[in-house]
């Protein structure tokens, strides 16, 4: 073995040798400097404005002490434990996290849970009633109107408004009125099946589980 190839594995070797040690003093400080940012979020979230608000969720009226901060998709999923909504971008662009606030589709991610103060929030999980699922759910199972499920709420939600308004929609008023929900699996045309049957079935239309 020459000289020069001995020299470039006893380098490696010692690269390897003192790789995880290097890694390990070079997290340290990020580590240590954790500690006192976990501290610093805690003593700041202890801080931070809060207020009481009384909304009706899903029929039920609930008060709730909220940080000012809290959107709705934070106090429904993270505080009430309704992770029917899903959050996607986050940033008032896919219609993921779209629930009700007085019976109009909102997102979620971009209203704070101050201002739903004195409102009703209807959710997804607000749809089914008794165990039976809404027409409106009943449709999107029958017509495979979800693929990964990830828009599905969203697209649930919005529809339900629809039909409470406009009760046999036309596919061109299906796709204006879900023009704010994306779909990532593009399952675009079953799910206006799947809302346009809902509204065409006698008896469907009113969507009783949905907005009040
Ligand atoms: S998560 Fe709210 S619009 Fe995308
Ligand atoms: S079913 Fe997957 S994002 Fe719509």
């Amino acid at each position: 073995m020459s000289k020069k190839r001995k020299q470039e594995i006893s380098r490696r070797e010692f690269l390897e040798g003192t790789g995880a040690a290097v890694i390990v003093a070079s997290a340290a400080p990020a580590l240590a400097a954790q500690v006192p940012a976990a501290s610093a979020a805690a003593s700041e979230s202890s801080t931070v404005p809060r207020t009481t608000v009384r909304v009706i969720v899903n029929g039920t009226p609930r008060q709730i002490e909220i940080e000012d901060r809290w959107t709705v998709a934070e106090l429904l999923r993270d505080h009430l434990g309704l992770t029917g909504t899903k959050i996607g971008c986050d940033r008032g662009e896919c219609g993921a996290c779209t629930v009700l606030l007085d019976g109009k589709p909102a997102y979620a991610c971009s209203n704070l849970a101050a201002w739903a103060d004195g409102r009703t929030i209807d959710t997804v999980e607000g749809l089914a009633r008794g165990g039976q699922l809404s027409p409106l759910q009943q449709a999107f199972v029958e017509h495979d109107a979800p693929q990964c499920g990830f828009c599905t709420s969203g697209q649930l939600m919005t529809a339900t408004a629809l039909l409470a308004g406009t009760p046999h929609p036309t596919p061109a008023q299906v796709r204006a009125a879900l023009a704010g929900n994306l779909c990532r699996c593009a399952n675009y045309n079953r799910i206006v099946e799947a809302v346009v049957a809902a509204g065409s079935t006698t008896g469907r239309a009113t969507q009783a589980g949905g907005a009040q």
